[in-house]
């Protein structure tokens, strides 16, 4: 069992290096090395991300780690290989696409992300779940990060890769990626041992504001202090950096994030419409339920000061409201 592991460890490590020598150093590696500089990646980021490139042929790995007399059935396990389709034997699993390693909490590489050079689907595909490798309480970077979650007492979460890399270049190195799945407790329970609070910065498109929404009674469940960071025009991080560069980013949108609270009500925003009469109620009637579930009676008021000023009511009225909401809820 441990020995096992040992040996798969061994074979991701050998497998990063030479998808990132193929990367590098080959002709076959050249479009993926277009690609990456087409989305601004620099030779610096290259190499502390550790990228590489799966070339496009069924046995470039296959033959690779036979050479090192890697056991192929235990390096399909661990989700190097896949059984072929038809016939005898083993294929690569990546196939032509750029690779994100990715480590554990200690380093070391126990699965791979690879990305399309074009469209088409699935436009990441990441290892399965294997001896090393469990989505679910995985964070990408979460090993580089740490240490700055530790210093800051903060964690920024991102749902791609790339935009936590390029997060990372702008100067935010305390920040790590969920894997392709949806934000879970042990995710939570992980980031608990360094941070006391969050900002999430998700995409800025539907699912991304959805997946906030989510997100936050999970982390506030676990203890934590939430902000939430909300992208213009339906961008994620990665195209906000590059269309309007990284201090933007940081000020605006990490420093600028705003408290949980906000976010519920921005996002509630979009589902009443305002210019109605009743459309005004039902949003006032379901904002002040927000507002009331806030433990401290100080941003209780100060957010149903503003709610009263903005719709021209009483506050009087939506304190009353917000009692009677609690009074209910207990
Ligand atoms: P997005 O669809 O937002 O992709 O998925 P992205 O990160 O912006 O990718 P780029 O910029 O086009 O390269 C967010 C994250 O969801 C996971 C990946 O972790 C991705 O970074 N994902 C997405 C998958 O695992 N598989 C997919 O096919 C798509
Ligand atoms: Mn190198
Ligand atoms: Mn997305
Ligand atoms: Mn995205
Ligand atoms: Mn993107």
């Amino acid at each position: 069992q441990q020995k096992a592991k040992h040996t798969l460890l061994e074979a991701h490590e050998y497998t990063a290096k030479l998808y990132h020598y193929l990367l590098r150093n080959t002709e076959a590696g050249k479009p993926a090395m277009e690609y990456l500089r087409s989305r601004g990646f620099t030779d610096s980021l290259i190499e502390e991300f550790g990228l590489g490139y799966a070339p496009a042929r069924w046995d470039t790995l296959t033959q690779a780690l036979n050479r090192k007399e890697y056991v192929p059935a235990q390096m399909e396990a661990g989700g190097l290989l896949s059984r072929r389709q038809e016939g005898e034997g083993w294929v690569d699993r990546f196939r032509d696409r750029v690779m994100f390693p990715i480590e554990d909490a200690g380093g070391q590489i126990i699965a791979f992300a690879g990305r399309l050079l074009s469209d088409g689907q699935p436009k990441y595909l990441n290892s399965p779940e294997t001896p090393l490798f469990n989505k679910s309480r995985t964070l990408y970077r979460l090993h580089q990060a740490r240490a700055a979650m530790r210093r800051t007492r903060q964690a920024v979460l991102f749902e791609g890769y790339v935009d936590c890399i390029k997060a990372w270049s702008a100067g935010v190195h305390n920040g790590v990626a969920t894997m392709g799945t949806a934000l879970t407790a042990e995710h939570a329970a992980v980031l608990k041992r360094f941070a006391d609070e969050i900002v999430l910065c998700y995409d800025g498109d539907d699912a991304g504001q959805a997946a906030a929404h989510k997100s936050i009674p999970l982390l506030e469940g676990a203890g934590f202090h939430v902000r939430v960071s909300v992208l213009p025009n339906r961008m994620d991080p990665d195209e906000f950096i590059t269309n309007h560069g990284p201090g933007a980013f940081v000020r605006e949108y990490i420093e600028g994030a705003v408290s949980a609270v906000k976010f519920q009500l921005i996002y509630l925003r979009k589902s009443h419409i305002l210019l109605e009469e009743d459309g005004k109620i039902r949003y006032l009637r379901d904002a002040v339920k927000i507002v009331a579930r806030r433990e401290s009676p100080t941003e209780r008021e100060l957010l149903l000061k503003e709610l009263a000023q903005e719709f021209g009511v009483s506050l009087d009225t939506l304190k009353q409201e917000s009692l009677e909401v609690r009074r209910q809820e207990k």
